[in-house]
C-alpha cells in the first residue's frame, strides 16, 4: 500500500494514531485483507467442569477456591467466535506478530465503522486505537483537563473510574445517582450544581451503565449535554457495553446527539466485552470535533505507550464484519440468565435487584445480613459464589454486590440456588 509521507497519519504510526481514512480506501483494505468470512456456529453449552478445565489462565476462574462459582470480574464464559479467533490464529501462524501494520489498523477502523453504521445508525470518525479502554480514559483525562481539575463521576461507578481521576491527579468529583423503584436514574440538579463549580473541567459518563445496566435515553443524554454545554465540559463517555443491550433497549451513542457538547465529547468503545477478548488487547478512542481538544489527545505521548496488538486488531475486526449472530446468541443467553436470576430470588425480601437494560451484570442489594459481613463477605462465605463487592463500586456501601450473568445457564442456575440458600439460612 503506499501511502503519502507527507501526511499526518503516517508520521503517527510510530504512536499507534491512525485517523480513519475515506471510506474507500477502507473498502480497500477490508478487501484486501479480510479473507476470512467464516461466521461462527455458536458452542454448545459447556459443564462447569469444562469451563474451570479450559480457563486455566483467566484471572475469573482462578482467582477463588474450586468450589466458588466465580461471578465478579466482566468477561464472559462463552468462547469467543471462532471465525474471528481464527484470525489471530492465522497471525500466530505465520509468526507475523511484530507491531501492527496501517493496513490492519485502517481494517479495524472500517470494520467498526461499518458496524456502527449497521447497529447504531452512526458514521464514527476519527477513530485511534488503543490497547484498552482504561488506558484510553487515563489518556484522555490527561489530555482533555489540567492538573487538579475536577471530573465527574456517577456512582455507583466502575472502579477504574475513581483510580485514573486520582492516579491523574485529577480531584474526583462523585455524584450519585438515584434508585427508584429498582432503576437508578441521573439526579439532574446534582450534576449542573458540582458542574458549575469552577474546577470541574469533564464529566465520564458510562453508557451501558456499569454496575447498575441504566441504558440512558436520548432525553437524559440532552439533559447532560445541556449541562456539558452550559459549563464547557468534555464529555468522557465509555461505551464499552454498547453491544450488549436488553430487549427493547436502544443504545444512544453520545455523539450521535445532535447536540453542540457533542463536539466536545471523546467516546471510548472496543469490542473486547461484546466478543470476550479482553485479553487480547484492542480498544479505540473517537476523537472529538473540536480542534482544541482533538490536538491535546493525538499529542499525547501516552498513546505511543498503549497500542492495539496485532492480534486483537484482527480478531476484533473480524468480529465486526461477521459475528452480528453469534452476538445475537450471546444476548439471548444473557435475557435468559437475568430472568434465570430474577425468578430465582424472586421470594427473597432480603435481595434488591436492580431492573437492568444492559451488560451483563446484575447490581443488587442484599436488605440483611450477619452484621460482622459485606454482602460479598456472605455471598462468598455462605453461598460460595464470588460477586463484585458493593464497596468498590460505591464507597461506604458494603450492602451491595455486582453479579456477572454473562455465564452458562447451568452455572447461572447453580449460583442463584446457592444465594436463594443462603438467603433462606439467615
Ligand atoms: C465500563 C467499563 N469500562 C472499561 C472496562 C475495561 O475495559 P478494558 O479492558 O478495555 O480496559 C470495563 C470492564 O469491565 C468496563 O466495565
Amino acid at each position: 500500500m503506499q501511502i503519502d509521507p507527507s501526511r499526518k497519519t503516517v508520521a503517527s504510526w510510530a504512536n499507534g494514531v491512525i485517523r480513519s481514512a475515506d471510506k474507500e480506501l477502507n473498502n480497500r483494505f477490508l478487501n484486501g485483507i479480510h479473507l476470512l468470512t467464516m461466521k461462527s456456529q455458536f458452542p454448545a453449552e459447556e459443564s462447569l467442569a469444562a469451563v474451570r478445565a479450559r480457563r486455566t489462565h483467566s484471572v475469573k476462574w482462578q482467582r477463588y477456591p474450586a468450589d466458588v462459582l466465580p461471578a465478579w470480574v466482566a468477561d464472559m464464559d462463552f468462547p469467543p467466535p471462532r471465525g474471528a479467533l481464527e484470525a489471530g490464529i492465522t497471525l500466530l501462524e505465520l509468526g507475523d506478530t511484530g507491531y501492527p501494520s496501517p493496513d490492519l489498523i485502517l481494517n479495524y477502523q472500517a470494520s467498526y465503522q461499518d458496524w456502527a453504521k449497521n447497529n447504531f445508525g452512526t458514521q464514527p470518525h476519527s477513530l485511534v486505537t488503543v490497547a484498552d479502554v482504561v488506558a484510553a480514559l487515563r489518556i484522555i483525562v490527561m489530555a482533555v483537563t489540567d492538573p487538579g481539575a475536577g471530573v465527574i463521576v456517577l456512582t455507583p461507578s466502575y472502579p477504574p473510574f475513581f483510580r485514573v481521576v486520582n492516579e491523574a491527579q485529577r480531584e474526583l468529583v462523585p455524584v450519585p445517582m438515584q434508585r427508584v423503584n429498582r432503576r437508578y436514574t441521573i439526579d439532574f440538579d446534582l450534576v449542573a450544581r458540582a458542574a458549575a463549580e469552577e474546577r470541574v473541567q469533564a464529566i465520564i459518563l458510562c453508557n451501558p451503565q456499569n454496575p447498575t445496566g441504566r441504558v440512558f435515553s436520548r432525553a437524559e443524554l440532552t439533559m447532560i449535554a445541556d449541562i456539558a454545554e452550559r459549563e464547557r465540559l468534555t464529555v468522557i463517555s465509555d461505551e464499552i457495553h454498547q453491544d450488549l443491550r436488553a430487549p427493547g433497549a436502544v443504545h444512544i451513542p453520545y455523539t450521535s446527539l445532535d447536540h453542540e457538547s457533542s463536539n466536545r465529547a471523546v467516546v471510548l468503545a472496543s469490542p473486547s466485552k461484546s466478543f470476550n477478548i479482553a485479553g487480547l488487547k484492542v480498544a479505540h478512542i473517537e476523537l472529538p470535533n473540536d480542534t482544541e481538544l482533538r490536538a491535546r489527545i493525538e499529542g499525547s505521548q501516552l498513546l505511543a505507550l498503549s497500542q492495539a496488538t496485532s492480534i486483537g486488531l484482527s480478531v476484533g475486526a473480524h468480529a465486526y464484519q461477521t459475528e452480528g449472530a453469534w452476538l445475537a446468541e450471546v444476548r439471548g443467553i444473557i435475557d435468559d440468565n437475568f430472568t434465570l436470576a430474577t425468578k430465582g430470588l424472586a421470594d427473597d425480601d432480603n435481595v434488591t435487584l436492580t431492573e437492568r437494560e444492559g451488560t451483563y451484570l446484575l447490581w443488587g442489594e442484599l436488605l440483611r445480613r450477619p452484621s460482622n459481613q459485606s454482602a460479598y463477605e456472605f455471598l462468598l462465605d455462605r453461598a460460595r459464589v464470588a460477586v463484585g463487592p458493593g464497596e468498590d463500586y460505591l464507597p461506604g456501601a458494603p450492602e451491595f454486590f455486582r453479579l456477572n450473568l454473562a455465564a452458562w445457564p447451568s452455572v447461572v442456575e447453580t449460583m442463584i440456588e446457592r444465594i436463594h440458600d443462603a438467603l433462606a439460612a439467615l
